[in-house]
């Protein structure tokens, strides 16, 4: 008989690499749709797990993502990314399944540069960030045994473009770029989000929170998308590099929330556990931008 594991969020941009990765590895997927399970009613999720106690693992990529859309929500936002996720925890004690929850690097104290671990003190600055920091200290109070995996500025969907991809499509309109310089983090790469997930599924004597993330030295949104558009460049999609403006966060106008400053993590203990080395960014970046291009090509025929 196949492995059952609930997914919820699948329609997202981690959580659809994670629905097709796990069916190619032959597990039997159950992905409730928004409409479905609407986790501003948390009763909705803990009821969808309660009615599957076949599923051996639930995992939780869904989220009120946007820090924009949390801090005119901040009801909302305590519901999908605190309480919806507390309540899947404790249903899973009831089920006996793995619980694993993605979470973000938001949840930091942004104010001291350099890499961090899980020990780093958290000082959320949003409503995003204060959220997800509730709903990961609601799981581990419902159910210990469960894993937090704290991810980062997430590309590698080519259908739900991150930074990366986004400014590589914006290149190839020849729209102007502009990129911010003070802003600092790593990149996770979805496959590799999906692939940890699934060992993590195996690895129940593991739990509490990991950083997952690629490996490098803290770096900008104008170093990425200048990575982004160089592998853009030398796998042929762009005759020459366009010039990218340099922002500072200070004048962005759009954004309705604040910004941590350096959220860089650190995922040496992850790599520990499972006895390998994260990706480096670049290598994360440009496996994101040539699934991209490639699937640019794919849809123009
Ligand atoms: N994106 C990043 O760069 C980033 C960085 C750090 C951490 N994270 C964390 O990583 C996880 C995955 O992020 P992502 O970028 O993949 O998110 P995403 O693309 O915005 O997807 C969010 C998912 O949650 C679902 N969802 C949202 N509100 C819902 C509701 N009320 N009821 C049911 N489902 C709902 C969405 O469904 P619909 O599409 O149908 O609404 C979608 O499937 C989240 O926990 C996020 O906080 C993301």
């Amino acid at each position: 008989m196949k492995r059952r594991i609930i997914i919820f969020g699948a329609s997202g941009r981690a959580g659809e690499v994670l629905l097709n990765t796990a069916r190619k590895a032959g597990w039997e997927t159950l992905s409730p749709a928004h409409e479905e399970c609407n986790l501003l009613h948390p009763g909705a999720a803990a009821g969808y797990v309660l009615a599957h106690t076949e599923a051996e693992a639930v995992v939780n990529c869904a989220a009120m993502a946007s820090p924009d859309v949390c801090e005119f929500d901040a009801f909302g936002a305590h519901m999908v990314n605190a309480s919806s996720p507390g309540e899947m925890a404790l249903a899973c004690r009831h089920t006996g399944a793995r619980f694993v929850h993605l979470s973000t690097d938001y949840v930091l104290d942004s104010r001291r540069a350099g890499l961090k671990d899980e020990t780093a003190p958290c000082k959320p600055c949003n409503i995003y960030g204060m959220s997800k920091l509730e709903g990961e200290r609601q799981i581990l109070e419902a159910l210990p045994e469960s894993l937090i995996l704290r991810v980062s500025w997430i590309c590698g969907n080519p259908h739900r473009p991150g930074f990366p991809e986004t400014i590589v499509a914006r290149a190839l309109r020849g729209e102007p770029l502009s990129a911010i310089v003070d802003k600092f983090s790593l990149p996770t790469h979805t496959r590799d989000i999906a692939a940890t997930i699934l060992e993590c599924i195996d690895k129940p004597e593991e739990s509490g929170i990991l950083h997952l993330c690629s490996r490098g030295e803290p770096m900008s949104w104008y170093d990425i998308g200048s990575i982004a558009l160089q592998c853009a460049h030398e796998l042929g999609a762009l005759n020459e590099l366009p010039s990218v403006t340099p922002q500072h966060l200070a004048d962005v106008s759009f954004f309705r929330a604040r910004r941590p400053v350096h959220t860089a993590m650190n995922s040496s203990r992850l790599n520990q556990i499972f006895g390998r080395s994260s990706s480096t960014a670049h290598d994360a970046i440009r496996r994101a931008v040539k699934d991209f291009l490639q699937t640019l090509r794919t849809e123009e025929g």
